[in-house]
């Protein structure tokens, strides 16, 4: 009677198990099946876009999943600059039009009359124009600072150890060259962490665009992986959770945006250059009307006595 049973579930796990080798281990939203295992997915009405779950799915696929995911109510997406032409993404999601490789399209409309250009990482590298604006390349990203914050740990980190567990949790995670991780400066205070990914200029193998995706997505609580483990250095044997992520992305040429629109961080310096002004003009009004009042109120008051 045992061993029927102990059959029974050797059968069963066999079949769980070889099930289980069709599977997306890149992607938790792909639907692989038949054989040869093909994994894919969704991005458009009755579209589906195969993929390659040995590697970290493109960008631009991701991107049209989650648009697609996002139009049919499906759950999605939820220390500075490293020099003066790095920009972060202000727009966040589109629609995204990709080739057949998974590489964006230099020119992106959004499926709207309103187009703009990008980088190889799909983040607006110019302003916004109508359907005739001309994209005449795909601008590579060879750069990315990715500030981290890491939660509050019990015992100190060892700043010294920093980079080497960083560039690891990235090679193991991302399976992407650590090489490539080319600084880590570290503020315990603020609990940040700058890392800089660069490649060569020129590059055109690394793609600083995914990994920096896909680790964006770690930080936020919604790994795009089938496990939903985190991305969690560890420095003498102590792991670092993070809680937030800011991307910066540095292009081979630099982007065209004008000063038409102004970033948060501007405004909010000009704000309070502004509030400090007024203040300053304040105190200077308040002090100038006090002494006119010592001056001749004082006398006349005298005089009404
Ligand atoms: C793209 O269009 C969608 C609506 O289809 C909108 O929600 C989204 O904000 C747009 N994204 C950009 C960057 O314009």
């Amino acid at each position: 009677m045992k061993i029927w049973i102990a059959l029974l579930l050797a059968t069963f796990a066999v079949g769980v198990s070889a099930q289980d080798q069709c599977i997306c281990d890149s992607f938790k939203w792909a639907t692989c099946g038949g054989t040869p295992c093909q994994c894919s997915v969704t991005v458009g009405t009755g579209e589906n876009q195969n993929l390659d779950c040995s590697k970290l799915i493109p960008k631009c696929f991701l991107m049209k999943a989650e648009m697609f995911r996002a139009r049919h109510g499906l759950s999605t997406r939820t220390g500075g600059k490293p020099v003066d032409t790095a920009f972060v993404d202000n727009d966040g999601i589109y629609d995204p039009d990709c080739d057949a490789n998974g590489a964006f399209r230099a020119k992106q409309c959004n499926n709207t009359e309103v187009c703009w250009c990008v980088n190889s990482a799909g983040v607006r590298r110019t302003d916004k124009g109508d359907k005739s604006l001309r994209c005449e390349k795909l601008v590579e990203t060879y750069w990315v600072r990715l500030e981290l914050k890491h939660k509050a740990v019990n015992n100190a980190v060892d700043a010294a150890k920093l980079q080497d567990a960083v560039a690891t949790a990235i090679q193991n995670r991302y399976s992407f060259d650590k090489t490539l991780v080319k600084e880590v400066q570290y503020d315990p205070k603020a609990r940040l962490i700058v890392v800089d990914v660069q490649k060569e200029k020129g590059d055109r193998k690394a793609d600083l665009s995914r990994m920096a995706y896909y680790m964006e997505k770690d930080v936020k609580v919604l790994p795009l992986f089938k496990d939903q483990a985190k991305f969690e250095p560890s420095v003498d044997g102590q792991k670092l959770e993070m809680e937030n992520i800011l991307v910066y992305y540095v292009d081979e040429e630099a982007p065209t945006f004008t000063m038409k629109r102004l970033t948060g961080g501007v405004i909010a310096v000009i704000v309070v250059v502004m509030l400090a002004v007024a203040a300053g003009l304040l105190v200077l009004f308040l002090k100038r009307r006090r002494e006119q009042r010592y001056s001749k109120a004082e006398p006349r008051e005298l005089e009404a006595m």
